[in-house]
């Protein structure tokens, strides 16, 4: 099995599921009790912490741990969207977002909140000169994703971040959740007033995350109740989960710098051969650091994309569609649409993502599948 699927989750890692071990064992007490056994699970928790915000360059009291990144993302928007008071005012997401944002965006605007999507040219990279016309006096959130998690292309952060101070009062969230341990993260150097984490993407646990909440921007709590979190996520802490993620975003932030060129030559490779093995094959979004080390997109005209996956992973390669399957039809991804991508085009996207176990032989055998399944779909059906 050559596993090509790391962007959309990977194996807890080996030091993580060690550290993790304790907390879902000996040290199993509830960090809110204030005898031994809560200190002990306290401790973890306030580690844990200390690790993610290093790993982000921030405060420790600026973390806040989460079921995960659609729950970060919940947070930012409808925790800021409903900290402004009772008038709606106006949000900006770009068209590339995750689920979590564009849908919890379009979620606000049945309570009344006015959304500007901003476009994407053909790399799939917002261009910060549409931002500054789109700000109103009332915008009061903008979203732009550090890294897409289909095509991979790196937005321009920093800058955006930058006009939106210059030309607004609205804050500034990223979704960090591809980004880590991709290009270097400091929430200082990025402007940012919140910004998305997510533990599965980076060999730690699912179903837990962080949203980093820069000192003094108002939020409101979408879970409510005991008041964990400084009051801005209620529920027991999940230990076990916020152990995993310190660890696997301290290990992510300090291997990057020697992983990623491993990664970029691996998918720079895997690109060259599809593409010189289905010459009408287009590799999809930005060139060089553009785009993340770890990604390989394509887009395949007249090929259907479902199809495609179904060879691939009867060939034992297991990739990701760049088409979102609702209700049994295969819809063209939003993101590569939003793109300029013809429909037709647009629904035969293949989206391979690289980890650090991916060598240069599956590599070799996974490009020799795709071309192999792309030619067997082209090839016209015997009578
Ligand atoms: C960019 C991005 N944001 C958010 C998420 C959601 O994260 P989680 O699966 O932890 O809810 C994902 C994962 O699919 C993602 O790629």
């Amino acid at each position: 099995m050559i596993y090509l699927d790391h962007a959309a989750t990977t194996r807890v890692r080996a030091e993580v599921r060690r550290a993790m071990a304790p907390a879902l064992d000996s040290v199993f007490g509830n960090p809110s009790s204030a005898h031994a056994g809560g200190r002990a699970a306290r401790a973890l928790v306030d580690a844990a912490r200390d690790q993610v915000a290093a790993a982000l360059g921030a405060r420790a009291r600026e973390i806040v741990f989460t079921g995960g990144g659609s729950e970060a993302d919940n947070l930012a928007l409808r925790g800021v969207a409903q900290a402004q008071g009772e008038r709606p005012g106006h949000l900006v997401v770009s068209a590339i977002e995750h689920e979590a944002v564009l849908e919890t965006a379009r979620a606000l605007t049945d309570a009344g909140w006015a959304l500007t999507v901003l476009p994407v040219d053909g790399a799939g990279r917002v261009d910060p000169a549409a931002l500054a016309p789109a700000l109103r006096k009332d915008t009061a959130l903008v979203s732009v994703m550090l890294a897409s998690n289909e095509v991979g292309t790196v937005q321009p952060v920093a800058e955006l971040a930058r006009v939106t101070r210059e030309h607004s009062r609205a804050l500034f969230h990223t979704d960090a959740t591809q980004a880590l341990g991709k290009v270097p993260i400091d929430v200082a150097a990025l402007g940012v007033d919140l910004l998305t984490l997510s533990a599965h993407k980076v060999y730690g646990p699912k179903g837990v995350g962080a949203l980093y909440v820069r000192r003094g921007v108002a939020l409101r709590p979408q879970v409510t109740g005991g008041g964990q979190e400084r009051t801005r996520r209620s529920g027991t802490e999940n230990v076990p989960g916020i152990v995993g993620l310190g660890v696997a975003a301290t290990l992510a932030a300090a291997e990057q710098a020697s992983e990623q060129p491993r990664q970029r030559a691996l998918c720079d490779r895997l690109r060259a051969l599809v593409l010189a093995g289905v010459p009408s094959a287009l590799a999809t979004g930005a060139e060089g650091a553009g785009r993340l080390g770890n990604f390989a997109t394509f887009a395949f005209p007249d090929v259907p994309g479902d199809l495609l996956l179904v060879r691939l992973d009867q060939a034992g390669v297991l990739a990701s569609a760049g088409s979102a399957c609702a209700s049994g039809s295969v819809a063209p991804s939003h993101v590569l649409l939003a793109m300029g991508l013809p429909p037709t085009v647009a629904a035969g996207g293949l989206r391979c993502t690289v980890g650090r176990e991916t060598t240069e032989a599956e590599i070799d055998r996974a490009a020799a599948a795709v071309v192999e399944a792309v030619r067997a779909l082209r090839a016209p059906v015997p009578a």
